[in-house]
């Protein structure tokens, strides 16, 4: 594996120096589904401490009919805690969901056996700035580096994937993610669907060349979009279950793909959480908008459908992304082999949230503004926020705060030659969306979206389209340091559409 060394030009050029060793040419793979029921067992819990060893490894992983494919892949194995604490996927290169309780400490020891210097980002987590991934904490390939904090969030599904600079997109695309989830009193109170029915679904887009390796080719500025569909690592996913309510944590680990998800029925699309855990009460969506790095939870109620129904998760066409953003596609098709009967109700109340005031934000009347823009550095166009490119240790005036204050933040999407849409996401802190606004330019291609934003409850990350205004409430954390805000388009992300922010004591 070529590696990117960090003085390398940020360029396009750059990234798809590392496409040519994943592999050539875009070549669309004849198929074959695959039956299988992922069943995570449920988690018996002990309080406690939780350590985990993780190796991030090259390995093969039989993925399509025929050669298996070279992949690289979080392995581990549990060091001290409940045995329910650390899950492999099965048939996959994704690595072990990691559960754990809010207020436990956990250790993870990560082994880098990449041959290239890699960090590990715990997405969505309230962590210490040094255990947060940030790129200037890559360690190198042969040596081990452990992280240890108390887990503060609130219960919900997170993430975890590589965040080196300039090589997230290759360390992701080649397999690198995992689910990270923490359980608490308050949902555990719901009772909400659990065991083989409480189903995490990461949902990433592959391109495989004629002898089954992954090739990363990303078209220009818009980043990566495979030919197909995975979901947990799995291409033309069935999932056979009975006719009950499920829980669907859904994850976009695509590096660039938005989707607009539906269900072929008419299941409706119920809300019940996201980013940053359960929403305050369900909301019930037409269809749901989810971008890279976005999580949200579905209470997927298939009581009364027969034995045999299909009902397929697909993602709905819409408009004004960005080339090849839209595109209907199925993601994945839950096939109905037993049926049973089911008496649960859906709770009219999740959780207690709070709304933030934009009258007690230290800023109400000078809201932080992070523009998107489009620049050429040498010869290059590379999408920027506001006004810059990543720069290891950079810090702008404006991207100081003190901990623990309450901030409005605006992103606009409105300048540069080219618009297209955006994931942006914040590390460290899970915030509330106070409110979007479009221009009238923008308003038709939006209009294609906006019924399927989840602008409720906690989010680390959102989508913003082109002529959008997005802004945001957001109480800092209480750890000081340097944390990262950026694009979740890990192509932007990695061409430099990422910034540095500070937060001082
Ligand atoms: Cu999921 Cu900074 O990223
Ligand atoms: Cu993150
Ligand atoms: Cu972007």
């Amino acid at each position: 594996m070529t590696l990117i060394c960090s003085t390398a030009s940020r360029s396009l050029a750059a990234l798809l120096a590392v496409g040519v060793v994943l592999g050539l040419s875009a070549h669309a793979r004849a198929q074959h589904p695959q039956h299988i029921r992922p069943v995570p067992p449920v988690p018996a819990w002990t309080p406690g401490e939780l350590e985990i060893s993780l190796s991030a490894i090259p390995r093969t992983q039989s993925i399509l009919a025929g050669a298996s494919t070279n992949v690289w892949s979080y392995t581990g194995f549990l060091v001290n805690g409940a045995p329910g604490s650390l899950v492999p996927v099965a048939n996959s290169f994704l690595g072990p969901t990691i559960h754990v309780l809010r207020g436990q400490h956990v250790t993870i020891n990560l082994s880098n056996q990449l041959g290239e210097p890699t960090v590990t980002h715990l997405h969505g987590l309230d962590v210490p700035a040094s255990v947060d991934g940030h790129p200037s904490m890559a360690f190198p390939s042969g040596t081990t580096s452990t992280v240890s904090f108390p887990v503060l969030n609130r219960a919900g599904t997170y993430w975890y994937h590589p965040h080196p600079d300039m090589t997230t997109v290759e360390q992701v695309q080649m397999g690198l993610a995992g689910f990270f989830l923490v359980h608490d009193a308050e949902e555990a109170r719901l009772n909400l669907p659990s065991g083989a029915f409480d189903v995490p679904v990461c949902i990433q887009d592959r391109t495989f060349d004629a002898s089954n390796q992954f090739v990363f080719n990303p078209n220009m500025l818009n980043g990566f979009f495979g030919s197909t569909m995975l979901v947990n690592g799995v291409p033309n996913y069935v999932h056979q279950t009975s006719s009950r309510v499920h829980r669907l944590r859904l994850l976009n680990g695509s590096s660039s793909r938005i989707y607009k998800l539906a269900f072929s029925d008419g299941t409706p699309m119920v809300v019940i959480g996201n980013d940053g855990g359960l929403l305050a009460a369900p909301e019930t969506k037409p269809y749901l908008m989810l971008s890279p790095g976005e999580r949200a939870e579905i209470w997927a109620d298939f009581r009364g459908r027969p034995v045999g129904t299909q009902i397929v998760l697909r993602s709905l066409p819409f408009s004004g992304a960005g080339t090849s953003q839209g595109v209907a596609l199925d993601v994945l098709r839950f096939e109905i082999i037993q049926g049973v009967t089911e008496n649960r109700t859906l709770p009219a109340t999740l959780s207690a949230i709070t709304p933030y005031r934009l009258q007690d934000a230290v800023n109400a009347s000078t809201p932080k503004t992070y523009a998107i823009n489009l620049i050429t550095s040498g010869g290059m166009p590379s999408f920027t926020l506001n006004g810059g490119l990543f720069s290891m240790f950079d810090v702008a005036a404006n991207e100081i705060a003190r901990c623990g204050t309450l901030e409005v933040i605006r992103v606009t999407n409105t300048a540069g030659a080219m618009q297209i849409a955006h994931p942006i996401h914040f590390h460290g802190r899970q915030f509330q969306i106070l409110d979007r606004t479009v221009t009238a330019a923008g308003l038709a291609n939006w209009n294609t979206v906006k019924d399927g934003y989840n602008n409720s409850g906690w989010k680390d990350t959102f989508m913003i389209m082109p002529g959008e205004t997005v802004r945001i409430l957001l109480r800092h954390g209480s750890y000081p340091g340097l944390f990262l805000y950026h694009c979740h388009n890990l192509v932007h992300e990695d061409l430099g559409m990422m910034r540095n922010f500070r937060l001082d004591p």
